[in-house]
């Protein structure tokens, strides 16, 4: 199976991001949005950036036109019809995305892999709306997608090796580092990050410490890159209620019981980064 058309669908954080990866990386790429709108200006928030890595001579024009040339945006699912992967990464909520593959079984060619960006959600439970749960798998980029390494390949238990070596060759020809893992909820990272994000704004809501020195404390003493708090609003406050939902769900440990402060702040808009409002204020 080689991997040369690649369809996107979602063009918020992670379907942008996985769109520059993979583009930049040579392939062809589809970027559906659900209005035409949205897809173009993330076409135009790429062209921006590589506009600054040209800028910067990390990049040379050519390439950076190149980057651009491949990357068609649509609103409709049928331009997906003859992509060879087509990645999902909309919102986390599993009836959304089932009933996505549900469309793409119809709408994609028979032999086209289809895979999920879903942080923590059974991966099984989408293939098996597909008339070929064999060729699901899930595909989880890290945020930002084009600076972080790491791909978490899940293959469901339907999953083929045939479609998980694929995907795994792919990941690799976009520059990432592939792990494969079993398809339980949060997979690696997401399981053993979220009881410690979770637990910072349980300490947060109980007045421990400010959000700062809590932030400073674990750059500080763990030598993390960015604090808890603020990897909350990177990733994003809604996606985080969902995913700890889903942890919860499947391991019901109290860990991942997400904090009331935290669904307070998704009920009030406040999403972090992407709305300008999370445990920090963005302009
Ligand atoms: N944010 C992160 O750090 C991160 C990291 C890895 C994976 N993910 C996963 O990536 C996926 C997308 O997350 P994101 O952070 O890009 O979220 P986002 O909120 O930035 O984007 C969500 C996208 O889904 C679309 N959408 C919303 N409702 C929809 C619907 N009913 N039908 C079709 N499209 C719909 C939105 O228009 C938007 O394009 C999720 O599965 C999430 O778990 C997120």
């Amino acid at each position: 199976m080689t991997i040369t058309r690649v369809g996107i669908v979602g063009s918020g954080i992670m379907g942008s991001g996985i769109a520059e990866v993979a583009a930049k990386s040579g392939h062809d790429v589809v970027l559906r949005s659900r209005r035409l709108t949205s897809a173009e200006a993330t076409v135009a928030a790429l062209e921006k950036s590589l506009a600054k890595q040209v800028a910067k001579g990390k990049l040379e024009q050519g390439e950076a036109d190149a980057v651009l040339a491949r990357v068609v945006p649509t609103e409709k699912l049928n331009d997906l019809a003859d992509c060879d992967l087509v990645i999902e990464s909309v919102v986390e909520d599993l009836s959304t995305k089932k009933q996505l593959f549900i469309e793409l079984n119809h709408i994609c060619k028979d032999d086209a892999i289809l895979a999920t960006n879903t942080s923590t959600l059974p991966v099984v439970e989408m293939a098996m709306e597909t008339h070929h749960p064999d060729r699901v798998c899930g595909v989880h980029f890290f945020n930002p997608a084009p600076m972080m390494a790491l791909v978490e390949v899940v293959p469901a238990l339907t999953t083929s090796r045939e479609t998980i070596d694929a995907v795994m060759a792919f990941a690799e020809a976009c520059g990432k580092t592939p792990v494969e893992v079993k398809d339980r909820a949060g997979f690696i990272v997401n399981a053993l990050l979220f009881p410690y994000l979770n637990n910072a704004v349980r300490m947060l809501e109980a007045g421990t410490a400010s959000r700062e020195d809590i932030d400073k404390a674990m750059k500080g003493g763990c030598n993390f890159p960015m604090g808890p708090l603020a990897l909350l609003d990177l990733v994003g406050l809604d996606t985080s209620v969902a995913i700890l939902d889903a942890l919860y769900d499947e391991f019901r440990d109290p860990n991942y019981a997400a904090i009331p402060l935290l669904r307070r702040m998704v009920t009030a808009g406040h999403l972090g980064r992407k709305s300008g409002q999370g445990f920090y204020e963005y302009s």
